[in-house]
């Protein structure tokens, strides 16, 4: 297939042909029709990680139609229309409900093994949900990491209507993604960028209040949401009210953090870690996208254009999800 692919790691990706994937028992391949981007699409450049094998087809977040059924697969037909849940676990770990996540062999799509951006994508049958009705292939492409994981710590905190966030790092696509639910949420939502149109922006999409991410923020909330790490953590931490919880998805600063233990246990806090999200978890988040939650896109982009999109998303200038969009393969509706 034609696909993007890292031929070393650290490397550039490389635009060619590569082995098409073959669906195992249990998998489908799925014809792809839009993948996005995350920040793992730099860090795999970077060989943080490196991935398992070489060449690597990047690419976590997939919607597509389903083009070939592997053997014993009765849930899925060719045609089908499917969004893919990035965390891979085994069937049997589904029975865990919201913990098959923490399987010890959870595998995470287009890290550990051969993500979405190509032609085709192969993946366990049972991490499908159906593509959201009236939403976009981008759309559908665009919320499966980001709005999962975002509904994760959500869902662990016990998130509540009328609650106050505050999301750091507004640009990006996992703050989007919870910004965006934690409005749908009815909370209320305060954000923070280092770029001002940015800052401007989220006010203009419904946030009570948006701040400098460089500078103490002068609000008190119940949640932080932060996947920064080491440039926000003193100032999130600050902003959290007693008995506040502290939500924490990723490290795009860095790895390490101080943390002051008085500060966190006078003050009664709960510091909330996740990532990507259960079978479960994705399935609802499908149904609150079908319901029509909010998805924010930056840019949709051809598939030839992925080297565009990155450098956009290595240079923090999008706000929102970038989106690859790929060739009608001619299968389905
Ligand atoms: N746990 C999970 O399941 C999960 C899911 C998705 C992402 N992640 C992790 O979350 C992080 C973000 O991922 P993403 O895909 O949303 O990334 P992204 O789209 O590239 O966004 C990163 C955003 O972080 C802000 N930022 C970056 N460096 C900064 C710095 N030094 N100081 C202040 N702000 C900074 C910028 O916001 P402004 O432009 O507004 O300043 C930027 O737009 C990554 O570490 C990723 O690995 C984890």
């Amino acid at each position: 297939m034609l696909s993007w692919y890292l031929p070393e790691s650290p490397g550039r990706y490389a635009f060619g042909e590569v082995p098409d994937p073959v669906p195992g028992p249990g998998e489908v391949r799925i014809a792809v029709r839009a993948s996005a981007l995350n920040h793992m699409d730099h860090w795999l450049t970077e060989g943080r990680p490196r991935p398992p094998a070489l060449p690597h087809v990047p690419g976590n977040d997939v919607a597509g139609v389903v083009e070939t059924v592997g053997e014993g697969v009765t849930d899925w037909r060719v045609g089908d229309e499917v969004v893919v849940n990035t965390a891979i676990v085994p069937v049997e770990a589904l029975a865990r409900g919201v913990d098959s996540v923490l399987d010890l062999s959870m595998r995470l799509l287009g890290e550990h093994c051969w993500g979405g951006h190509g032609e085709y994508c192969v993946v366990p049958a049972h991490q499908l949900a159906p593509r959201p009705t009236g939403r976009s292939w981008a759309e559908a492409a665009a919320y499966p990491v980001c709005s999962t994981n975002a509904w994760r710590l959500f869902r662990k905190a016990g998130l509540q209507a009328g609650e106050s966030v505050l999301v750091t790092g507004i640009g990006g696509g996992v703050a989007t993604a919870a910004f965006s639910l934690a409005l749908h949420l009815g909370c209320e939502v305060h954000v923070t960028s280092r770029d001002p149109l940015k800052r401007r922006r989220a006010l203009e999409l419904g946030a009570t209040g948006a701040y400098d991410s460089t500078e103490p923020y002068p609000v008190t909330v119940d949640a932080v949401v932060d996947s920064i790490g080491p440039a926000t953590w003193d100032h999130a931490f600050g902003a959290l009210r007693r008995g506040g919880r502290m939500l924490v998805c990723g490290g795009t600063s860095g790895t390490t953090v101080e943390l002051h233990l008085p500060r966190l246990f006078f003050r009664q806090l709960d510091v909330i870690g996740a990532s990507c999200g259960s079978q479960e978890e994705f399935e609802h988040v499908t149904r609150l996208v079908a319901d029509g939650l909010p998805i924010l896109i930056d840019d949709v982009v051809p598939l030839e254009e992925y080297p565009r999109a990155l450098e956009r998303l290595q240079e923090s200038r999008q706000l929102g999800k970038l989106v690859l969009e790929h060739p009608d393969p001619g299968i389905g509706a």
